[in-house]
């Protein structure tokens, strides 16, 4: 169980301070400064400042996304895929001084889930109901500074946590998916502002939808480069870094960056 410490509220330091009163053992990964790790998994509810928004449940993979969009004062930023809103938090957490962030999802019921969370870290983001894919009918054609698209995908990385996957995970599964992929990188590269920066992201482990999807999209859109990721963590990729999972106790994932000229 890893937690997101709200750095905007405390430091890392100073919550695991906490957790040692209440004797909840826990250590600090080096990957990324935000993250705790738990040795044992408890009821958020147990944890000191649950309530209060002083920390997040997410897995530290997942955590370094916030650092690697490198969002700065003043920007737009787009959150595709937003839903239940982990990364939404954490970028908003870490930049209070956005324009604005808005946060797309296609799923009602989970984008209910981004207002429960923003509402307990006392957060604020404009949430759309919509296919990403489909930016004509939602966008208002002003572009992004920056814009994450955590694409959906098979979730292979996540299998220690959602071991179901093994039994219910096709081979015939990937195709649609990295199709989904393509459409909504490509929705995504047309909101994004010239010098801006998309960042995509998988929980797959999987080269189809990782660094050969990346790779494609390099192929089919000169006006975009990789921004490498230059980091400890992960695996070099010829596109992209690949988290595979178990690593430094991580869910699997991949992430690449683009920018656009
Ligand atoms: C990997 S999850 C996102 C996790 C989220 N970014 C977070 O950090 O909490 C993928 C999400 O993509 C959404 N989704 C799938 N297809 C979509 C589409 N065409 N447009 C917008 N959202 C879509 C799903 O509803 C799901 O919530």
């Amino acid at each position: 169980m890893s937690l997101r410490v709200n750095l905007s509220k405390m430091s890392r330091a100073d919550y695991l301070q906490q957790l040692d009163q209440q004797a909840i053992a826990a250590t600090a990964p080096p990957q990324c400064t935000s993250a705790i790790i738990l040795d044992k998994p408890i009821a958020v509810e147990l944890l000191p400042g649950f309530a209060q928004g002083l920390i997040s449940v997410q897995d530290n993979a997942t955590q370094l996304a916030a650092k690697l969009l490198d969002v700065q004062a003043g920007d737009r930023v787009l959150d595709i895929c937003a839903a239940p809103g982990g990364k939404t938090a954490h970028i908003l957490e870490n930049q209070p001084d956005l324009k604005e962030l808005i946060a797309v999802d296609i799923d009602d019921s989970r984008m209910r889930r981004v207002s429960e969370n923003l509402q307990r870290l006392q957060l604020q983001a404009t949430q759309i109901v919509a296919d990403a894919a489909q930016p004509q009918d939602w966008w208002d054609n002003i572009p992004f500074e920056r814009i994450l698209l955590d694409a959906p995908c098979s979730a292979l990385g996540v299998i220690r946590r959602h071991p179901d996957i093994k039994l219910l995970r096709r081979p015939e599964d990937i195709a649609p998916l990295q199709v989904l992929q393509q459409n909504l990188l490509e929705a995504a590269w047309s909101m994004l502002a010239i010098g801006g920066t998309l960042l995509y992201a998988t929980c797959s482990i999987l080269k189809q939808e990782n660094e050969q999807q990346a790779a494609a999209f390099l192929a089919t859109h000169p006006d975009a480069i990789e921004w490498p990721i230059l980091s400890d963590w992960g695996v070099i990729r010829p596109v992209g870094k690949q988290i595979i999972t178990g690593e430094s106790d991580m869910d699997g994932f991949y992430y690449a960056r683009f920018k656009k000229l």
